[in-house]
């Protein structure tokens, strides 16, 4: 590709923010790293509150690597930056407003999901008034908040038995997380994947399928990789969870099943740029989705990276791939 500018613009975060928060400085650095390797210039725009519009004159020209996050506390407005960007109409990296918006949904995620016939870990929306839901699905149940990433709302004891401690679980959603629908899911037993996906020369490239696997978990306790086990270093959910790639001769049809279902997902949501959807086994050894990743970090040591790596790319060779499918995406728009 031709160089070109490139500005990296990300939310502005507080240095004293949660690490759930912080870590988009870590893609930042990872980005900065592959357009070094690619000899193309940069530079860095933190912007306030996701309100990219206050520095369009430094975007003229450029292609935005868009790692614009939601305001903390604001995540239905997760997708308004990139909208900004559409408005712009300025190249950017990565996915759609539109997709942003479907993906941050995690209800019309599943039902986006199942009407293209790809299965779904089974569930629905909790409604605390009419909790009908909780007949239909078997426990254990899993509740998530709707709109939230990076396993937030997974803390405590997220697995629930009894309908009460659903019930009760998903009323402290309601005052923790005001405004967003609860999911609840049976809680699948299998193993757990991660999925990335790049998309190279107009087309999605499925990674190398990689397993979180549970060593050395503690006996009894639900295997869910919540945020203890995600970001804070030290504790037993972290120290225990670790991730590795299926060797796809011991898998049989399995690691062809993720395949499919990755890349089903990136076309019924209609994704573009990069992905990752992230899977688990139900009680019959069959892959259900747990959720799509339309804006997965990029730091190094994160799924989407190491994934890449183990596929034979590097920092740079992932991101020039990124910024041509923004370059590809915004020629197409202006044919
Ligand atoms: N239905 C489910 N069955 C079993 N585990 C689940 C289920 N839903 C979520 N989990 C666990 O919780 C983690 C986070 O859930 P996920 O849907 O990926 O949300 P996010 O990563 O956006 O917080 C998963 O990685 C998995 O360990
Ligand atoms: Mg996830």
């Amino acid at each position: 590709m031709t160089a070109r500018r490139v500005v990296i613009a990300h939310t502005a975060v507080d240095s004293a923010a949660d690490p759930s928060t912080l870590d988009v400085l870590d893609q930042v650095t990872l980005v900065a790293e592959g357009l070094g390797e690619l000899g193309i210039p940069s530079e860095v725009a933190a912007v306030q509150g996701g309100r990219i519009w206050e520095i369009a004159d430094r975007l003229a020209g450029a292609i935005v690597v868009n790692l614009l996050e939601a305001p903390p506390g604001f995540p239905y407005l997760h997708t308004a930056a990139t909208a900004a960007l559409e408005l712009l109409d300025v190249p950017f990296t990565g996915n759609s407003s539109f997709a942003m918006w479907l993906t941050t949904d995690k209800v019309v995620t599943r039902t986006t999901l199942a009407e293209a016939g790809l299965s779904v870990a089974p569930g629905g929306r909790l409604d605390l008034d009419h909790p009908t839901v909780l007949d239909r699905i078997a426990s254990p149940w899993i509740l998530k908040p709707g709109w939230e990433d990076a396993s937030i709302g997974l803390d405590g004891d997220p697995v629930c038995h009894t309908r009460e401690a659903a019930l009760a679980r998903g009323r402290d959603f309601r005052s923790r997380f005001p405004g967003q629908p609860i999911v609840v899911e049976h809680l699948l037993p299998g193993r757990e994947f991660n999925i990335a996906v790049i998309e190279i020369d107009g087309a999605p490239v499925v990674l190398p399928p990689a397993e979180m696997t549970y060593v050395d978990w503690p006996a009894g306790k639900p295997q869910v990789l919540g945020y203890e086990a995600k970001w804070i270093e030290g504790t037993v959910d972290f120290d225990t969870t670790r991730r590795r790639f299926l060797v796809d001769a011991d898998e049989g049809s399995l690691p062809a099943e993720l395949r499919r279902l990755a890349s089903g997902a990136w076309s019924a949501c209609g994704l573009s740029g990069y992905a990752r959807v992230d899977m688990r086994l139900d009680i019959e050894g069959r892959p259900c989705i747990l959720e799509v990743n339309s804006n997965p970090c990029l730091s190094d040591g994160s799924g989407f990276m190491v994934a890449a790596q183990v596929a034979g790319m590097t920092p740079g060779t992932a991101v020039e791939a990124i910024l041509n499918s923004a370059t590809l995406r915004w020629e197409n728009a202006h044919r």
